[in-house]
């Protein structure tokens, strides 16, 4: 994970207007939401604060990682490429590094996995050769890469998030559930749009308590949810997985 940078509200915006953030309650924010994450096991290592990239606490978007290596990406935003050295300085000390290179862009939160499988969203923000470039990095490994058509949204898992492997959580109007091959799709209300983006480690689903609705439907479908804050963040057209790259899960 990233500290929240003071200037934050200056972050990068595709389908959201701007509005003032809090920083000190993002920060008490992602401090909960780091909480969480220990509490299910996790041991939290800090990357630097990034002063000069409002975006840089959304680590997920600058490294996809597996068992076998890590993939630093190439931003599709050039605001925020600044940020992935500092993040594969670190990643270094646990994983061989691989490294998307130019004219390729990927960003993390477009990158969902299930299982060997990836799926990448074709967003604003990772084209054609970054699917191939991250095909390329993690085909000797045994992974599977493909391309997902998207809408109306900045990233793949602002549409969509797997619960569990066949148990997908989405929104339908930004993504066709039906590409996945799921057994089981929930559907986020339809009130809450932006409700697809869920964390789930150890059996429990991070929902995110600005949507309540979709969590309900969660707990219909009995799985096991917790509610985190993340309001400030959200203005920053961002949501739980954005905030922290998983290693080992
Ligand atoms: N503010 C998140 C992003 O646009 O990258």
């Amino acid at each position: 994970m990233r500290t929240v940078a003071e200037s934050l509200g200056d972050c990068e915006l595709s389908f959201l207007g701007r509005s003032p953030i809090d920083v000190p309650r993002a920060r008490a924010q992602q401090a909960a939401y780091a909480r969480a994450l220990g509490a299910l096991g996790c041991h939290i290592e800090w990357l630097p604060p990034l002063s000069s990239h409002p975006d840089g606490v959304f680590v997920e978007d600058t490294a996809v990682v597996v068992d076998e290596v890590a993939v630093i990406t190439r931003p599709g935003a050039a605001s925020r490429r600044g940020e992935v050295e500092s993040t594969a300085v670190v990643l270094a000390g646990h994983r061989p590094v691989v490294r998307i290179r130019g004219p390729a862009t990927i960003e993390g939160g477009d990158v969902l996995r299930v299982g060997r499988q990836f799926y990448v969203g074709a967003s604003a923000r990772s084209n054609a050769a970054g699917v191939a470039q991250l095909g390329a990095a993690l085909a000797p490994h045994g992974y599977s890469v493909q391309a997902v058509a998207m809408r109306d949204c900045l990233h793949l898992k602002s549409a969509a998030t797997f619960i569990a492997p066949g148990t997908l959580l989405a929104n339908p109007a930004w993504v066709d559930p039906a590409v996945f091959g799921c057994e089981r799709v929930i559907e986020v209300a339809p009130e809450e749009p932006f409700g697809a983006n869920t964390l789930t480690l150890g059996g429990v689903s991070l929902v995110s308590a600005d949507y309540p609705a979709t969590r309900r439907r969660l707990e219909q479908a009995g799985i096991a949810t917790q509610v985190l804050e993340v309001g400030e963040l959200h203005k920053a057209e961002a949501a739980l997985t954005c905030l922290s790259i998983i290693l080992g899960a």
